[in-house]
């Protein structure tokens, strides 16, 4: 038997009803907001994710889907491709492609699978979905605007209390800009040097080439050195640190809570300033259910102008997993349930059908060749509200025998009043 590939899997009905919940509930509120959607090709040149997420990241070292794309000639040398391990390296790119500065200010949001080879466990998987925002263009637009931040930050608090998640931690530091890093990349080296052999093969590579990353390190035993290194918020400059100030007090003064973290670094080298993460208590060791942050400088180092932006990226899996209701609860069941009792009653039941489908009735259709008991047995097992029995008395009558499958009452009904009874009990 074939199964689905390790790290991936079917999302099967009913479940699939709580990922439209959380997907319309998504759309809803980005509108709302002024987003508009974007949708990137779901492989890129390897290139772009190299020179965008960085080298020394897991995600770029380790986690990334890539092959060689050879045309046919023999002479053709190929192309690397990678599947996407993230969106905001693709919006990015589009941005400058399409010149998309001529537009303003872009507030864009995509829902799509992303790919990285981790290790599956729950909470993880190796194809993903993310539900992202980024918010992108010239400074002059306000892209670099505090406000921005604060938006972003208030408007995911939003979207998580209309979901009823509401025991979220949102995390929050500043990562700083290329100033700050020369400073902090120096006193992290030095911090380091000493202690790096002691360190797992990762970070001894790490404190060499980018200092930064060690904070991604998971080995139990570097814990208590990562512990004591110097923290990013003792060197940031005094534009980056007023520029946070001021992230946090639109933040207070908008009544979105937060704790700050200055060990929160993320696990991608394009953020600047402002990073953030929401955690949930009920995830466990995976808890984080989206990141994001500034990335102000990301736009230049892949060729383009300057383009401050800030985006987050919701884990849909795993907001999924922390919803309070169940799937039953959320997916539509059948208001009635048509049952045609004997031959050449599937015409008939099928023109009733259409019509009250029409009056956007949820509508079952059983078959002329079931027994009465048998229709009324699927129609309570699917949750139907109505059984409607549609028999040749009924049809040269033109009206219908409506059962409420609660209270078991049966009534006649004609066929211009069926609609109504239906949707108004
Ligand atoms: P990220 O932190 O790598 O950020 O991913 C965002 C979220 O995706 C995580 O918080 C998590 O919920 C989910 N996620 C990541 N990996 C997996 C996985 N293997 N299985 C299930 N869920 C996963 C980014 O991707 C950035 N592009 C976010 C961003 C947008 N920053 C600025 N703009």
């Amino acid at each position: 038997m074939i199964k689905a590939v390790r790290g991936t899997r079917d999302l099967l009905p009913p479940e699939t009803a709580l990922w439209n919940l959380v997907e319309d509930v998504a759309r809803d509120v980005f509108r709302v907001y002024g987003f508009q959607e974007i949708r990137t090709p779901i492989f890129e040149e390897t290139q772009l994710f190299a020179r965008s997420v960085g080298e020394d990241t897991d995600i770029v070292s380790k986690e990334m889907y890539t092959w060689e794309d050879r045309g046919r000639a023999q002479s053709d040398k190929g192309q690397s491709l990678t599947l996407r391990p993230e969106n905001t390296a693709g919006v990015v790119r589009a941005y400058i492609e399409h010149k998309l500065w001529d537009r303003g200010l872009n507030k864009l949001f995509y829902i799509g699978p992303q790919f990285r080879r981790e290790r599956p466990q729950k909470g993880r998987y190796r194809q993903f979905y993310q539900i992202g925002c980024e918010v992108i263009g010239p400074a002059s637009a306000g892209s670099e605007s505090p406000a921005r931040d604060a938006e972003v930050l208030e408007m995911l608090a939003t979207f998580l209390d209309r979901l009823g998640i509401t025991d979220w931690t949102l995390q929050l530091n500043s990562v700083g800009c290329a100033n700050d890093r020369v400073a902090y990349n120096a006193a992290l080296r030095a911090a380091l040097e000493p202690v790096a052999p002691k360190m797992c093969v990762d970070c001894q590579r790490r404190a060499v080439t980018n200092p930064l990353r060690v904070f991604d390190c998971k080995v139990p035993e570097d814990q208590p050195i990562i512990e004591k290194l110097p923290r990013i918020s003792q060197y940031l400059d005094e534009a980056c640190r007023t520029h946070f100030a001021e992230v946090q007090a639109i933040l207070t003064a908008v009544g979105v809570p937060f704790v700050l973290n200055d060990r929160l670094v993320r696990g991608l080298d394009y953020y600047t300033r402002t990073a953030f993460e929401f955690t949930h208590g009920a995830l466990g060791a995976q808890n984080a259910i989206l990141g994001g942050g500034r990335y102000d400088g990301l736009s230049e180092s892949l060729g383009g102008p300057s383009a401050p932006g800030i985006g987050f990226a919701i884990g849909e899996d795993r907001l999924v997993m922390s919803l309070k209701e169940s799937a039953e609860s959320v997916a539509r069941s059948p208001d009635v349930y048509i049952a045609p009792l004997g031959a050449g009653m599937n015409r008939e039941a099928g023109r009733l059908a259409r019509e009250l489908r029409r009056h956007d009735a949820v509508v079952e259709l059983g078959d002329e060749t079931f027994r009465l008991k048998k229709s009324l047995e699927t129609a309570s097992k699917l949750g139907a509200r109505f059984a409607l029995i549609v028999g040749e008395n009924e049809v040269s009558a033109d009206s219908f025998a409506l059962k409420n499958l609660a209270s078991g009452e049966q009534v006649s009904v004609p066929r211009a009043e069926l609609a109504g009874r239906i949707q108004n009990p």
